[in-house]
């Protein structure tokens, strides 16, 4: 995110303010909280015990940090930001007055299905309900709500105060005001959106992962040496990075979870590819562990 951007929100007096509460302060809801509160918004963050709660905040200050170190944001606009996020372990108190919520816990159907029942208790009728979900069906939570019409999903990208995209899913029962009041929110935040059937993977995962798993076939069957593969579609294809660089940016445990979902969908195409699942047995995930497909 440029300076501009962000002073073009901080001046913009035209925009909605949403009191928005997010579940789950890991990597994904930190990030929304964060770009959430800068976009002006008013946020509740909640967590399941106050440890994890306490992790997402260290987060969204090192957002603010980061921020100011680079001169994204200034010192006031921080303290603006950090006054905006408020956070807690419980759901009542959090979804008292909420106008939308975003849920960003444990991508596991249960979870989020609880989660989506506590928040259809807690929050006004009125409110939209959002999931941050990768491949989970949007109408199956939906379903467990009694307001399906204000469910929809949010589907952000990792960091997200960086990553534009922002696909939103329609479920079956999904109203188009929800749908326009879900993508005027994330619009706020400076994001573009694109519009996914709810169908597992939606558009970026189901084919980027296609690609990564084939690139790493490609090291299976000794074709190119991993620098290549990635010189050829930086130069060949115009990518700002090659297809086995970006999986170790992602992280090949995240990689190889996703291709096993889509594969359980869609069939063996998405099998993750025995490198793959190599290197994550050895605890190779990219960068984060310092070796994947490179050393770092
Ligand atoms: N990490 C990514 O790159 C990425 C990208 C797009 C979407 N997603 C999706 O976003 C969601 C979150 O992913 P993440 O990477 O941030 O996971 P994460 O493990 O970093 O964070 C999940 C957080 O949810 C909290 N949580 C779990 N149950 C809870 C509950 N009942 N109430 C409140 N908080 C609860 C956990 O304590 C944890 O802090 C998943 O659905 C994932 O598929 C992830």
């Amino acid at each position: 995110m440029n300076s501009l951007d962000h002073e073009n929100r901080f001046n913009n007096r035209e925009r909605t303010v949403l009191k928005v509460v997010v579940v789950g302060a890991g990597t994904m809801g930190a990030g929304i909280a964060y770009s959430a509160a800068a976009a002006g918004h008013d946020i509740q963050l909640v967590e399941q015990n106050q440890r994890f709660l306490d992790q997402g905040i260290a987060r969204i200050e090192d957002y603010l940090t980061k921020g100011v170190t680079r001169g994204t944001i200034t010192k006031d606009q921080a303290n603006l930001i950090r006054g905006r996020v408020h956070g807690t372990i419980d759901y009542s108190k959090a979804c008292a007055d909420a106008e939308l919520a975003v849920e960003a816990v444990y991508e596991d159907e249960k979870v989020k299905s609880q989660v989506f029942g506590a928040l259809d208790k807690s929050c006004p009728k009125a409110a939209i309900l959002a999931s941050n979900t990768s491949s989970i069906s949007i109408s199956k939570l939906a379903h467990g709500t009694t307001r399906p019409e204000k469910v929809v999903g949010l589907h952000f990208f990792n960091p997200v105060p960086s990553m534009k995209l922002v696909e939103v899913i329609r479920g079956q029962k999904t109203s188009p005001e929800t749908l326009k009041r879900a993508e005027d929110f994330a619009q706020t935040m400076g994001k573009t959106i694109v519009h996914s059937a709810d169908r597992t993977g939606f558009i970026v995962n189901r084919s980027l992962m296609l690609f990564i798993n084939e690139s790493a076939r490609l090291l299976d069957e000794n074709v190119a040496t991993p620098a290549d593969i990635d010189k050829a579609f930086v130069l060949g294809a115009n990518h700002p990075m090659g297809p086995l660089q970006l999986a170790d940016f992602i992280g090949l445990d995240i990689v190889v979870d996703v291709l096993k979902v889509l594969e359980k969908e869609y069939g063996e195409r998405f099998t993750p590819s025995p490198t793959l699942q190599r290197l994550v047995s050895e605890k190779k995930l990219g960068r984060k562990t310092k070796r994947g497909f490179y050393d770092y």
